[in-house]
């Protein structure tokens, strides 16, 4: 298809392969998950249902990205650790990251029925993640053993702070009896004053789970005589143990062992260089425009599964949309978005502090409150159509030094809708009057956009610039400021101030953003 001269902008965005032979892990926790977990009256410290709920999502990861070869996790956190030498998606780190914290969301949004029946979700949960390397298994073994430990210290703490406060201790209270404590002070203030072992406690809470997928025999069917057919098939499975990180553990597991390696000593002590090293995170430049894109994952196959109206569905635009109203009402640092297709682009403040800028936090939080939030909506924009299985999305964090070249960008997406929205448009008319779509592809190679607009006319009696405009320009998501917008009668300027609208304008041209010169202000 055609290119238009604001291609250039692709060069602004950067590679971030992690080469081999480091390990990859990409590590989710929830973001907010206090609050959510407030909202939906979760049991403290812990929620069986809701630790049950990570875990399925955790084991449906492994099942969709058979390159996950283990996964450990706790609470609300997760890591998801790849074989050594995967290939998925060339090793890149934010769209492996942005993948799997979106179906995360995805599929926690979709599963919450199995196990809350009686409860409704009543808002999208999304997910912070990162990408850890590890130059080696020891890195690894490290890891694994800071992070169950990790498991230990908060658990431990959270059973004698609930125990507190369910005694009759205020928060702040509890906080301070046990601020100072060691572990063997809160194991016996467990003991002593409330009867409790710690010991005893549920495996799950006090060690986490472990996720890895086996081989099991499965029967697939039964034969004419009644005899099962049956077929080793890979599985998830969960366990706990006390030393994850431990060599007696690991090198039990043939699978690990094959498909990462064995730990050749136990840890005595965790590095500090190590830690540091798995809290280093990459910032974006200052000053410059934080663009987040996102994009649907197999949106092809998606939009077949589901039925989409082609070209374009206009149910599944206006959910896209909405969707993306929802981000901006979440996260006040967007100032613009601009949608198409299965993507949306989120466009940051140039000033913005959001998460420090640091780029996979600022991906992840976003693409999975998105992923989340889309399948919430489903059922408002298809109300008789099934969700068959939980859509992920990608996303990338690019930067853009001047608000000429951000708004070269944006017109660099407006163009790509005109012109694959045209040539769809010419192609599925052709098919729907008996084409095949090779002969409809041939027809129209090599033809210019005037061509395309004779073509409607004459052979469908179709005026292009007479089509919506939501399926010729895209859709722009943005908050109305205050200059933009009446003072209501009730004179609460505030809440129109927040306003977010969803606009079909030309935004190549001057006249959108001097029409709404706050924006990019
Ligand atoms: P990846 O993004 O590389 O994973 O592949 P993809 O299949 O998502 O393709 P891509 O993002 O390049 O393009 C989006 C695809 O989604 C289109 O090619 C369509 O097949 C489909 N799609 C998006 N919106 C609509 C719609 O409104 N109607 C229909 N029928 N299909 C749509
Ligand atoms: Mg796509």
């Amino acid at each position: 298809m055609a290119n238009s001269k604001y291609e250039y902008v692709k060069s602004f965005e950067v590679e971030d392969e992690v080469m081999p032979p480091n390990l990859i892990i990409v590590r989710i926790e929830a973001f907010n998950f206090d609050g959510f977990s407030d909202i939906h009256d979760f049991e403290k410290p812990n929620d069986e249902k809701a630790l049950a709920l990570m875990s399925s999502c955790a084991a449906a990861v492994l099942e969709e990205y058979p390159d996950i070869v283990f996964s450990y996790g706790f609470n609300d956190e997760y890591s998801f650790v790849f074989k050594r030498k995967t290939k998925f998606y060339q090793r890149r780190a934010s769209k492996i990251m942005s993948l799997i914290v979106s179906f995360v969301s995805s599929v926690y949004a979709t599963k919450w029925k199995e196990f809350f029946p009686h409860k409704e979700m009543k808002c999208p949960l999304s997910f912070l993640a990162r990408v850890l390397c590890c130059a080696s298994l020891e890195v690894l073994q490290a890891y694994l053993a800071w992070r169950q430990n990790e498991c230990h210290i908060r658990n431990l703490h959270n059973t004698c702070l609930w125990m507190l406060i369910k005694s009759g201790k205020s928060a702040k209270e509890a906080v301070e009896v046990l601020q100072g404590t060691q572990k063997q002070e809160k194991n016996e203030l467990l003991f002593q004053q409330f009867g409790i072992n710690y010991r005893m406690l549920p495996e799950m809470f006090r060690q986490g789970s472990c996720i890895f997928m086996t081989q099991a025999e499965d029967v697939v069917k039964y034969n004419e005589h009644g005899v099962p057919v049956k077929r080793m098939r890979r599985k998830p499975m969960m366990i706990h143990d006390e030393h994850i990180a431990g060599r007696n553990f690991w090198n039990g597991q043939q699978y690990l062992l094959m498909e990462l390696g064995a730990f050749e000593n136990d840890i005595k002590k965790i590095k500090a260089e190590y830690v540091r090293s798995f809290l280093f995170e990459n910032k974006l430049m200052p000053s410059t425009w934080i663009v987040i894109r996102i994009d649907g994952c197999h949106f092809h196959r998606f939009s077949e599964v589901h039925e989409f109206e082609k070209p374009n569905d206009q149910q599944a635009l206006n959910l896209m949309n909405s969707c993306a109203v929802a981000v901006l009402e979440e996260f006040k640092d967007i100032v613009f978005s601009f949608g198409v297709s299965d993507e949306y682009s989120f466009v940051l403040n140039k000033d913005s502090k959001f998460y420090q800028r640091q780029a996979s936090q600022i991906v992840s939080v976003i693409v999975s409150f998105f992923s989340s939030a889309y399948v919430m909506k489903w059922k408002d924009f298809f109300p008789f159509k099934e969700l068959k299985y939980s859509p992920s999305f990608d996303g990338r964090a690019v930067c853009y030094p001047s608000t000429e070249i951000l708004r070269d960008y944006l017109a660099w997406r407006q163009v790509d809708c005109h012109i694959n929205n045209q040539y769809n448009t010419c192609f599925w008319m052709l098919v729907k009057s008996g084409k095949s779509k090779s002969e409809a592809q041939s027809y129209l190679k090599g033809t210019q956009a005037r061509e395309k607009n004779e073509l409607l006319i004459r052979q469908f009696n179709i005026n292009y610039d007479t089509l919506p405009e939501m399926f010729r320009r895209g859709s722009s998501v943005f908050r109305m400021k205050g200059e933009d917008s009446m003072m209501p009668e009730n004179g609460r300027l505030e809440e129109v101030k927040q306003k977010v609208i969803i606009d079909h304008s030309n935004i190549i041209e001057d006249s959108f953003w001097k029409e709404h010169p706050s924006i990019l202000s």
